[in-house]
């Protein structure tokens, strides 16, 4: 039987999915539309299909973000949902269904019940057998650190749920630590922001919109977008200019939080290791690191280097990619696990 591996990345915001050989083949929103309820429940469409229908949907049916602050809520969608995705990578062609083994992105730290559930989803989505990695290794691997060599590297993982941050050396993690700051949040402060400073109330997904569009740290960009909301003074639909400093002003505070946890991990660095981090310094990943003056801004806080990823949200599936075939190094990381 023909085997597929792959790695996998069930993310707040997005579902990735590496294959060997050939790279990401899919990344769409962690998503799912269904109708009916109860045990009657059925999908009608996932990731930017069922985005798309957000906010938009008849009574019956129902959207749902199975992955809330980076971690499975919602286990039946979200089983459902890669289930499609497995269907998707497969070859056109096949005469029996692969043998799939995936290596899979998990939120660091889980408790033994948790890992089941994830383990959970990807075998009844039709895989045979999965590795779990945690994303700060997986992120450490993405930017090619030598995880396995005493201070192998320092990481941050800015996504759309959760930040992770962890020292890690010897395959574990020397000191680390999950704050609940991304892209959720970010959205939710520029949706409070804009309804101070204009009046005006936006959806989650226009604010995603702007944040991606025109976010900026640096509080000199002129940038601009146009925008439709409801003003809540008179309740009618209004169009508005939102200005890149504004998202400068609502966003910088949890930038900040980011440093300050980053900070914190740091002081609990042992003495052995401090010089190693201060000379290489933080490697940042996760898609809310594409944020233009996330550098300047943790870097000036911080005092150390600052690398960040030039597609970061892709560094912790590609990670997880280059464990597969390297029974050595995954036997390593489990021994640490
Ligand atoms: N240009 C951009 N500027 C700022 N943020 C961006 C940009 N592009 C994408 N993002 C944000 O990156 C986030 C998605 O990143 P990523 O895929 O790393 O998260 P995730 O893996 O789904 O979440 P998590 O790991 O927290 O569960 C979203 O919040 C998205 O808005
Ligand atoms: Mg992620």
């Amino acid at each position: 039987m023909a085997t597929m591996n792959i790695a996998i990345e069930i993310g707040t915001s997005h579902t990735s999915v590496y294959l060997e050989s050939a790279g990401v083949v899919l990344r769409e929103p962690t998503a799912v539309a269904y109708v009916g309820d109860g045990d009657n429940k059925s999908v009608v469409a996932v990731g930017e299909r069922a985005m798309s229908m957000m906010g938009k949907t008849p009574d019956k049916t129902t959207v749902v973000c199975p992955v809330v602050d980076g971690y499975i809520v919602d286990v039946d969608a979200c089983k459902a949902m890669m289930s499609e995705y497995i269907k998707r990578i497969l070859p056109v062609s096949y005469i029996f269904f692969p043998k799939i083994k995936a290596i899979l992105v998990t939120p660091t730290g889980l408790t033994v019940d948790e890992r089941k559930v994830y383990e959970d989803v990807v075998l009844q989505a039709g895989v045979a057998e999965v590795t779990l990695v945690d994303n700060v290794i997986a992120t450490a691997l993405g930017f090619d650190l030598p995880i396995a060599s005493p201070a192998g590297g320092f990481v941050v993982n800015i996504g759309g749920g959760i930040t992770e941050i962890a020292l890690i050396s010897v395959c574990g993690i020397i000191s680390g630590c999950s704050v609940n700051v991304g892209g959720s949040m970010m959205d939710r402060a520029l949706m409070d922001y804009l309804v101070g400073k204009y009046g005006l109330k936006v959806g989650g997904l226009t604010a995603r919109r702007i944040r991606e569009e025109i976010g900026t740290l640096y509080n000199n960009d002129v940038s601009y977008l146009e925008v439709k909301g409801i003003n809540i003074n008179t309740l009618t639909p209004s169009t508005q200019c939102v200005y890149a400093e504004d998202t400068c002003a609502a966003l910088l505070p949890y930038y900040a939080r980011i440093a300050d946890a980053i900070q914190g991990v740091t002081n609990l660095c042992p003495p052995e290791l401090s010089s190693s981090v201060q000379g290489s310094g933080v490697f940042v990943a996760g898609g809310c690191a594409k944020i233009p003056g996330v550098e300047k801004v943790l870097g000036e806080i911080l005092e150390i280097p600052v690398t960040v990823a030039e597609e970061p949200e892709l560094v912790s599936v590609l990670g997880a990619g280059k464990l597969i075939g390297n029974k050595d190094l995954i036997k390593q990381i489990r021994s640490q696990q």
